[in-house]
């Protein structure tokens, strides 16, 4: 009953887990996935290790977050054995990729193919580094740049995660989709500060950060919404979800999956089963019978 599918990974219930949460070592990925995660995607990674952004990195709002973490990472190189641990867990694993040049997108993305990803999700959309994430998503003509020359260099699906933070997201879609990605993801966290008022300084190491969980839930369904009526792009939405409720609604506004970050500091690593649970009780509930009778419904 709430099997689904984006591009040609196959998905038992609609949940993935998001980049950025418990995605930086194998032994973590496969104990989400042993958990009900559908599928998963890796922290994101480069060609050449960080170390991330001073502390603090993360802030806690009531019910949600903004991070500013750096994009932490061992580089690709150093990341095959985490790969093969984390398909341990018998779930697709998608590998996020982010570079400073086109260049280095398509290295990293053919890295993790070769250490044997199902997919690559290329993050366009990273707010808080320079030079990368956000100054390819903003730009159409990057996007489809980096879009197209990963196509042209691995055979897997490649997903594009997109920024919300853009004057019209159905453009930079339509981009991705003309440089033939197989999906996109929409949306990464949006740029956003906390002011710690007792010491009159930003609270983040970075001053600003990457705000995620349920606040930014009707944005993310407003860019699936609009990105599912002007294109045939598979669409994985993001942000804010962590009920089966929240997952409906992205169906309806046309995703075919959805990825859970925050939403596992909310209610637990357990969040995907229940919230798989709570969608199947609606699916009963409103007699649906399958996910595909969901997608789009509200079109
Ligand atoms: C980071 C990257 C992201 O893409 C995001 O949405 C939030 C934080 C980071 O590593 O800083």
């Amino acid at each position: 009953m709430l099997a689904t599918r984006v591009s040609t990974i196959q998905l038992q219930n609609p949940t993935i887990l998001a980049s950025g949460v418990l995605g930086s070592y194998g032994s973590s990925i496969r104990r989400v996935a042993e958990k009900g995660a559908a599928a998963l995607v890796t922290k994101s990674l480069g060609v050449e290790a960080r170390t991330g952004h001073n502390n603090p990195t993360v802030v806690e709002l009531e019910g949600a977050l903004i991070n500013a973490m750096g994009l932490p990472n061992p580089g690709y190189k150093a990341f095959g054995d985490e790969i093969t641990a984390a398909k341990a867990g018998g779930r697709p694993i998608i590998g996020s990729a982010y570079g400073f040049s086109v260049e280095e997108y398509v290295e990293v993305a053919r890295g993790l193919e070769g250490y044997g990803v199902d997919a690559v999700e290329l993050n366009l959309s990273c707010p808080n580094v320079a030079d990368t994430g956000t100054e390819f998503g903003q730009d159409p003509e990057l996007c489809s740049e980096v879009v197209r020359a990963v196509k042209g260099a691995v055979k897997i699906p490649v997903f594009a995660k997109l920024t919300a933070e853009v004057g019209d997201i159905v453009e930079i879609a339509k981009a991705c989709e003309e440089a033939k990605a197989d999906g996109v993801t929409a949306i990464n966290t949006l740029r956003a500060m906390k002011i710690d008022v007792r010491v009159r300084t930003p609270a983040l190491g970075n001053r600003t950060g990457g705000l995620s969980g349920p606040y930014i839930k009707p944005v993310a369904v407003r860019c699936v919404y609009e990105i599912a009526q002007e294109t045939d792009l598979d669409i994985i939405g993001c942000g804010g979800i962590s009920t089966g409720e929240d997952i409906a609604e992205f169906l309806m506004a046309g995703a075919k999956a959805v990825e859970i970050g925050t939403g596992v500091w909310l209610r637990g690593i357990g969040v995907f089963k229940k919230a798989s649970e709570e969608l199947e009780r609606f699916m009963q509930d409103y007699k649906y019978s399958s996910i595909e009778e969901l997608v789009g419904a509200a079109l």
